[in-house]
């Protein structure tokens, strides 16, 4: 299949290419297109073939359900059942942004998007380019082969997807760089399936107690080739002593291995090591380190090392989605210091 690719501006895309794109979906095309979060292959919601052509491209198990993805609070209507008050309280704030809520099913929404569940979910994206496209709804889970990390970038889309989709639109690296957080509303307290780019700790501030249960049967998680071994402590306000920690550890690790290690820059200035550093940016910001670890677990598996080495970080803010994604991506290979 031929792929075009469309080079757009983030903050103002081509309607031409909007409306191209719009017209491509329609007649049952998929569409990657970027998020504030990460980059989505998108279908339209209402052709189920066009639909089953997700989970063929993506290799995805039929199982694992999809996020509708909508640009006004109007289509709410065709996608779920019912609309809780709290849904308008938290769309208010934080949409578009990057939650998706799980609700009851609208009957008129294909079994294929929701894997034949009862419930659905749901998200208005921030991205220019994504809410303009999802004047229709749009279905898009990440726009990566399964078992790969989300793409951030038009380039990871298209060592993985090209020649399988109609389109590519490029509006460079994501944002967030990390995936929206789910919230499940059809129990009682609401359940966080997955954190994600948007702080749990700011959506309890709507919703109250949040049960956290991250553990479903589809959220599926990226690991890399190589082994990653994640070092972990109690509390990180000893920085200093957890620095000296994970230097003794990598330097015993490094004596019969070739290591690299993913850190940030506090913790490369303090220590010295014989490995190679792949750098996710500063502790000061959260959001640097979320956009730039699925990029830097990519790097890892281009170095052809025997093993990778990675920091740990307190599960506070944005910090819980960071180790949700680390700790996945190291299959829970944990070494506490
Ligand atoms: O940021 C994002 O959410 C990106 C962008 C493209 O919007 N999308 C994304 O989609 O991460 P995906 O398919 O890679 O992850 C969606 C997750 C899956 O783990 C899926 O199991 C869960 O959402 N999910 C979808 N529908 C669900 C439902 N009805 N109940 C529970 N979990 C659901
Ligand atoms: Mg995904």
């Amino acid at each position: 299949m031929q792929t075009r690719i469309y080079k757009v501006d983030p903050e103002k895309p081509s309607d031409d290419v909007i409306e191209e794109c719009i017209e491509i979906l329609k007649r049952g095309g998929l569409v990657v297109f970027p998020t504030e979060t990460v980059y989505g292959l998108g279908a339209y919601t209402f052709n189920p073939k066009a639909v089953l052509k997700i989970f063929e491209v993506k290799r995805r198990p039929p199982t694992n359900p999809l996020i509708v993805h909508i640009s006004e609070l109007e289509q709410l209507n065709e996608i779920v059942a019912e609309i809780p008050d709290v849904v308008f309280e938290l769309a208010e704030k934080f949409w578009p942004g990057p939650l998706t809520l799980v609700l009851k099913k609208n009957p008129k929404v294909p079994d294929v998007v929701t894997a034949k569940l009862d419930t659905v979910a749901v998200r208005m994206p921030a991205h220019p380019v994504a809410l303009k496209l999802a004047r229709i709804p749009i279905v898009a889970p990440s726009a990566n082969i399964a078992g790969k990390p989300s793409p951030t970038t038009a380039e990871h889309v298209i060592k993985d997807l090209y020649g399988k989709v109609d389109a590519i639109i490029d509006a460079g690296e994501t944002p967030y760089g990390v995936e929206s957080t789910i919230i499940d509303l059809t129990k009682k307290p609401p359940v966080l399936i997955r954190p994600g780019a948007l702080p749990v700790e700011k959506i309890g501030e709507i919703l109250g107690s949040i049960k956290i249960q991250t553990k479903t049967p589809f959220y599926q998680h990226y690991t890399p080739n190589t082994s990653l071994l994640v070092i972990e402590t109690e509390d990180y306000s000893n920085f200093e002593e957890y620095a000296r920690k994970f230097e003794s550890v990598v330097r015993d690790l490094a004596k019969d291995k070739n290591v690299a290690i993913i850190v940030s820059k506090e913790l490369a200035e303090k220590i010295s090591v014989n490995a190679k550093v792949i750098l996710l940016g500063s502790r000061k910001d959260m959001y640097e380190l979320c956009r730039n670890l699925f990029k830097s677990l990519r790097r890892l598996d281009e170095l052809n090392v025997d093993l990778g080495v990675i920091e740990g970080f307190e599960e506070k803010g944005l910090g819980l989605t960071l180790m949700d994604r680390i700790r996945n991506a190291s299959n829970f290979k944990i070494l506490k210091v």
